[in-house]
């Protein structure tokens, strides 16, 4: 598949059927981010077949992972059972498969909430923010890694469709409304082997606040 972005959850299984399309390990900006985190609970959203949900579980943390792709979800638990089985998998990870555009998390239920690389049409993106922001505990971070919509034209990688691609301003925009803090969005470049130029990915970090 060429466009991340398009196609249902029989898509999406089909795609992970023929293997994992991912790099294993997490995303440069994710561990920058997360490494600087005490452990606690997190919620990895749209998490394919587990690439961050293992990272994190590995680190500690206890994770609640959900896909709509019941052949991802299945890939990343059996992964996890084989490292726990290792010994290797300190924090216990919570599968499950649901539309994260309708799926209602428990509210302040996670610590971290992280959304890599998550593209969907516009009302579908917002309110997988907007529940999203619902899972964050007080003082809990939400982290969103994607691709810019100024990929089309001087980046490289990601859906080829500009209302599906993400946009700093507009996440800071749905996550205010929700109630976070948002203390960071913007574009940050990712250099790519092989590519002649880099990937822009849109960066938004932004925390629940404590109440007085
Ligand atoms: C590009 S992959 C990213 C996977 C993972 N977050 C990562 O960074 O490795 C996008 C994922 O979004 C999932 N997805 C797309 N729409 C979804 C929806 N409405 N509900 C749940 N998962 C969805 C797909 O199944 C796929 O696993």
């Amino acid at each position: 598949m060429t466009d991340p972005a398009r196609g249902t959850a029989a898509d999406w299984d089909q795609r992970y059927a023929q293997g994992s399309p991912w790099h294993a390990g997490p995303n440069v900006t994710v561990r920058e981010v997360v490494s600087a985190l005490p452990p606690g609970r997190a919620r990895d959203v749209a998490c394919g077949d587990g690439r961050h949900s293992i990272w994190l579980a590995g680190l500690g943390w206890s994770v609640d992972a959900v896909d709509f792709s019941a052949v991802a979800v299945e890939r990343g638990r059996e992964t996890a059972e084989r490292l726990a089985a290792d010994g290797a998998l300190p924090g216990p990870i919570r599968w499950a498969v649901a539309d994260v555009s309708t799926d209602r998390p428990e509210p302040g239920s996670a610590d971290l909430v992280l959304l890599s690389f998550v593209h969907l049409p516009p009302d579908q993106a917002r309110s997988t923010l907007e529940l999203s922001a619902s899972a964050l505990a007080p003082g809990g971070r939400l982290l969103l890694v994607g691709h810019d919509r100024t990929n089309l034209t001087a980046g490289v990688g990601g859906p080829r469709r500009h209302e599906v691609l993400t946009d700093p301003d507009e996440v800071a925009e749905v996550l205010t409304g929700a109630g976070l803090r948002v203390e960071r969005a913007e574009i940050v470049r990712r250099s790519v082997a092989g590519a002649d130029r880099d990937a822009l990915d849109t960066v938004v970090e932004a925390v629940r606040p404590v109440p007085d």
